[in-house]
């Protein structure tokens, strides 16, 4: 990997892997794309505005600058994509398609994230195998399994060499998410920090996977300059670093701030989502084929958003 560019750049993950791409890869050598203009730090380098559904538009930033891979991240997340689900039709399978088309063209190394919900009810929903059942009963994981069936028949058929995770529900001071199912997991840091007190829209005993997002950016690095030789599965390794419900995240806030009180006030549409997905999830394939693992267990992720969140607050 040498000229990256990255699309949904100021989404959740994009927001953090430009400058974590900028300081390994070289400033210049990271061009950050999105549907709005960058604002701040992401203005330091290359940035242009692209709409993945315009093909096009695509091809020619990718051209201009002369890319060798492609970091493919925007799309609409869980909850967002169930209330818009023609949009995310739209978006998601669309934008993937053209990203993987000038992958092909233009003979670029390929990331997309597949997550969590690319799995569904009748899925094992413990410590979920890598190779199972995947019949989400989502908009977001219909998406998300074509996007990695997708991803792989442009490895087997065109020979592109096509590379990505599922994601947990992942967790950060940086960008708020927006429209996801695991949500909850980065609001309840901000409420316990600012009322020490959260309302959650995930019930009591539902278990998800979970990470923090450094934990994240290292993974998608390290999948993507490990040895292909290696990977028998290029596409979607399962990976995750915590398995937690509302009542795990109130024990490890409880831990700094003794008086936080968590309640529910339960969303029927997050809910059901949160319900059809694994409660933990195996990475054990990703570990043994390019040496997958994760530093952040919940405590430890724990002292740490607090400590940032709080600092954050203070500055604004
Ligand atoms: N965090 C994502 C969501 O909730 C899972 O991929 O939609």
């Amino acid at each position: 990997m040498k000229k990256i560019l990255v699309t949904g750049a100021l989404g959740q993950i994009g927001s953090e892997l430009l400058g974590k791409l900028r300081e390994t890869y070289g400033t210049d050598n990271v061009i950050g794309t999105d549907i709005r203009e960058a604002e701040g730090s992401h203005n330091d380098g290359p940035f242009e505005i692209v709409d993945v559904t315009n093909a096009e538009q695509l091809h020619e930033v990718a051209n201009k600058y002369n890319i060798d891979t492609v970091m493919h991240l925007a799309a609409l997340l869980s909850a967002k994509a169930e209330v818009y689900p023609k949009v995310a039709w739209d978006i998601n399978m669309g934008g993937l398609v053209n990203a993987l088309e000038v992958a092909r063209e233009l003979d670029l190394k390929f990331f997309t994230p597949s997550s969590i919900g690319a799995f569904g009810p009748s899925t094992p929903k413990d410590n979920t195998p890598q190779d199972t059942l995947q019949r989400p009963n989502t908009m977001y994981g219909v998406n998300k399994v074509a996007g990695e069936l997708l991803a792989d028949y442009y490895y087997h058929r065109f020979g592109v060499d096509t590379r990505g995770v599922r994601f947990p529900g992942l967790i950060s001071y940086v960008a708020p998410p927006g429209g996801g199912t695991t949500d909850y997991a980065v609001e309840i840091y901000y409420e316990a920090t600012k009322k020490k007190a959260y309302h959650s829209y995930i019930g009591e005993g539902t278990k998800m996977d979970m990470m923090y997002m450094p934990d994240a950016l290292n993974a998608i690095i390290q999948l993507m300059e490990s040895d292909p030789a290696k990977l028998e599965h290029r596409n979607a390794f399962n990976i995750s670093a915590i398995s937690a419900a509302p009542e795990d995240f109130e024990t490890a806030i409880q831990k700094h701030i003794p008086d936080f009180k968590l309640s529910y006030d339960v969303d029927p549409v997050r809910q059901n989502i949160a319900n059809s997905w694994p409660n933990s999830i195996d990475s054990s394939v990703a570990s043994k084929e390019w040496g997958f693992k994760a530093d952040y267990d919940i405590d430890r992720m724990t002292k740490e958003m607090l400590e940032k969140v709080e600092q954050k607050l203070v500055k604004q």
